[in-house]
């Protein structure tokens, strides 16, 4: 369980570094609200891979850090990224669970209920990338939405 574990905070880094491409890639195309929004979530990745951590410590294993694989750099719109973003998320869910089933095959109660506020997180994750979606996917290629957007997620705290 502590192996799978902290292959989890290697998950939860690489999904850091992949955002903070993202965002940098926003930057680079001119939608800072949105690149603002993408650097929020690589934060909250940050914080993810802190929690794993210190359950791991707590549960008196040894955290071991593993190389993070670098990410791509450049996509071709504001859609791409987030669509990456959200195929991303659903793949981190479907780690998420594995991890709960092998908890309940270990009747590891203790890790089981540590997990309950990741799939819960996981349910949340998605739902926000599909929303910034579906938002680009109506508007297209029309920079003033564009740009609306863009202003609406520079609003994330
Ligand atoms: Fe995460
Ligand atoms: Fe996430």
């Amino acid at each position: 369980m502590l192996n799978a574990l902290n292959e989890q905070i290697n998950e939860e880094l690489n999904s850091m570094y992949i955002y903070m491409a993202m965002a940098a890639d926003l930057d680079e195309m001119g939608f800072g609200g949105m690149a603002h929004w993408m650097r929020k979530q690589a934060q909250e990745e940050q914080v993810h891979a802190f929690k794993f951590q210190g359950y791991v410590k707590d549960r008196q294993g040894r955290v071991v850090f593993k190389a993070i694989p670098e990410p791509q750099t450049t996509w071709e719109s504001p859609l791409e990224i987030f669509k990456a973003a959200l195929a991303h998320e659903e793949y981190i869910t479907g780690t998420i669970h594995k991890l709960v089933k092998l908890a309940r095959e270990l009747d590891d109660i203790a890790t089981e209920v540590f997990l309950n506020y990741f799939v819960t997180e996981q349910v949340e994750e998605e739902d926000s990338a599909h929303e910034v979606v579906d938002a680009l996917e109506k508007v297209g290629d029309s920079v003033g939405p564009l740009y609306q957007i863009d202003s609406w997620l520079r609003k994330r705290d």
